[in-house]
């Protein structure tokens, strides 16, 4: 799991260091993130599979999402399966969930200023722009582009071609009331 410039963020699933203790600190954060799922809190690991090769992952992440009905959402590819339309694909498909699925109101991202690719991922699938704030990455602090898609925006763009199976078992364990997601 090579990195790369731009740096994501000093996150559990970019951690800096080399060799296996980053990998087994990504695959500890990903687990400890299951065992955490909550109505407070929660993180969904969605992986991204190409042909049976697992290439990527796509998080959705709720924080008091009954309160607020807002996610944000976490990306990361393998550096060869970049710049081929997949990163704008995973993010419609976890969007389709909050929206159409979860009943979302709003999903925010943010992206180091640099970070190209995942602000033009946000831009494409309809966000605009919410301001700026800064986070460390390396140790240094760096400006981030924060994103907004609400769910008026979401609807003009929204895919007609991606189908959600098993929904309502997920709901409870989410803290989401049905009869607010439908
Ligand atoms: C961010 C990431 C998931 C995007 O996925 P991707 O498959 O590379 O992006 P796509 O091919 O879907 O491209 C989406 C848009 O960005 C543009 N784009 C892609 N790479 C770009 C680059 N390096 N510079 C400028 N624009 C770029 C594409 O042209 C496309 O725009 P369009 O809709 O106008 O054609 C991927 O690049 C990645 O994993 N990066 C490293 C991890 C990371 O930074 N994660 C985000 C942390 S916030």
């Amino acid at each position: 799991m090579a990195t790369q410039a731009p740096w994501p963020f000093d996150d559990p699933m970019s951690l800096y260091m080399d060799g296996h203790e980053r990998e087994w600190a990504w695959l500890r954060g990903i687990w400890s993130g299951r065992g955490h799922v909550n109505a407070s809190f929660w993180r969904l690991y969605f992986v991204v599979v190409i042909d049976g090769e697992p290439l990527g992952m796509q998080d959705l992440i709720g924080t008091n999402f009954a309160a607020f009905g807002t996610v944000s959402t976490f990306s990361w590819l393998s550096p060869e399966a970049r710049g081929g339309g997949l990163g704008k694909e995973m993010r419609q498909a976890v969007l389709h969930l909050a929206f159409d699925g979860f009943g979302a109101r709003e999903a925010n991202s943010e992206a180091f200023i640099d970070n190209h690719a995942s602000n033009r991922v946000s831009e494409a699938v309809g966000y605009v722009p919410n301001g700026i704030t800064w986070a460390t990455r390396r140790g240094e602090s760096a400006q981030l582009s924060r994103w907004r898609l609400t769910r008026e925006q979401w609807i003009k763009q929204r895919r007609d071609d991606i189908e959600l199976v098993g929904i309502g078992d997920c709901l409870p364990v989410l803290g989401i009331d049905p009869s607010s997601a439908s």
